[in-house]
């Protein structure tokens, strides 16, 4: 059961409550902070990767993930007709909170409305989980889309975590996918139950979607292993 460590910080950030960010490892790295402020980003703050999605957006666009609604806040400000979904509640009243008119709690898998431009940013690909869930979601996606609709989503090649100092490679092989990782976070002291996530490099992804009937593109390299594509 998830305590939503998450949406309590992000909620915290908006009341003016904030006093410590997020820290976060995995199962192949130590101890990271998330600074809160970062998921509150203004467009010039943005990686480069997800202002040209942002570019890129257009008709009704679908926000998926949305965390604190940095990408669908700017969208709406220029006008753009923007829902916002994910499936903490916490992220959800900062969203509203924010400005969004149309947040929902919503696990992506429970969305049925259709879009012109879905979004999913910040490693997009983590909400997949695993590579064995990888086309029932891209499935799903799929569904959502309108004629002519497009999946805008970022990801990173991940092997380069799994290097040694001397470029040596300790990838065990028989462990599975190397962008599958165990995502352990805490805040204020509380631990979250962990959670898968996944990074997925660009060919997999593509490969993936060629057996879901999708194409895909890389739009643009970001600057450190990542990548932007759109699928559709
Ligand atoms: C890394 S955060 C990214 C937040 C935001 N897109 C950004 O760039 O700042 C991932 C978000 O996805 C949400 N999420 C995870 N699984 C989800 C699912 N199945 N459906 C909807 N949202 C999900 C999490 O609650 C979290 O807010």
């Amino acid at each position: 059961m998830t305590k939503d460590l998450f949406g309590k910080a992000l909620l915290d950030y908006q009341n003016g409550k904030y006093s410590e960010d997020i820290i976060t490892s995995t199962n192949i790295s130590d101890e990271d902070t998330l600074p809160l402020p970062y998921l509150f980003r203004k467009y010039t703050e943005m990686p480069k990767l997800e202002q040209k999605a942002l570019q890129l957006s257009k008709g009704h666009i679908l926000d998926v993930g949305c965390g604190a609604a940095s990408h669908a806040l700017w969208l709406q400000e220029k006008g753009l007709n923007v829902k916002a979904i994910d499936n903490s509640k916490g992220a959800i009243e900062v969203a509203l909170k924010r400005g969004i008119i149309n947040a929902k709690r919503i696990p992506l898998l429970e969305e049925t409305e259709t879009f012109d431009t879905i979004l999913l940013l910040m490693n997009g690909t983590g909400i997949f989980q695993e590579l064995s869930q990888v086309s029932t979601y891209l499935k799903h996606l799929k569904s959502l889309l309108k004629s002519e609709g497009q999946i805008l989503i970022d990801s990173s090649d991940i092997s380069y975590m799994y290097e040694d100092e001397d470029g040596g490679m300790w990838l065990d092989l028989n462990q599975g996918y190397p962008g599958e990782l165990d995502y352990f976070l805490s805040y204020k002291g509380e631990k979250e139950a962990p959670m898968k996530w996944l990074y997925l490099d660009f060919e997999t992804l593509k490969t993936a979607c060629l057996t879901v009937g999708l194409k895909c593109e890389k739009i643009m390299d970001g600057a450190h292993f990542d990548y932007l594509a759109k699928l559709y």
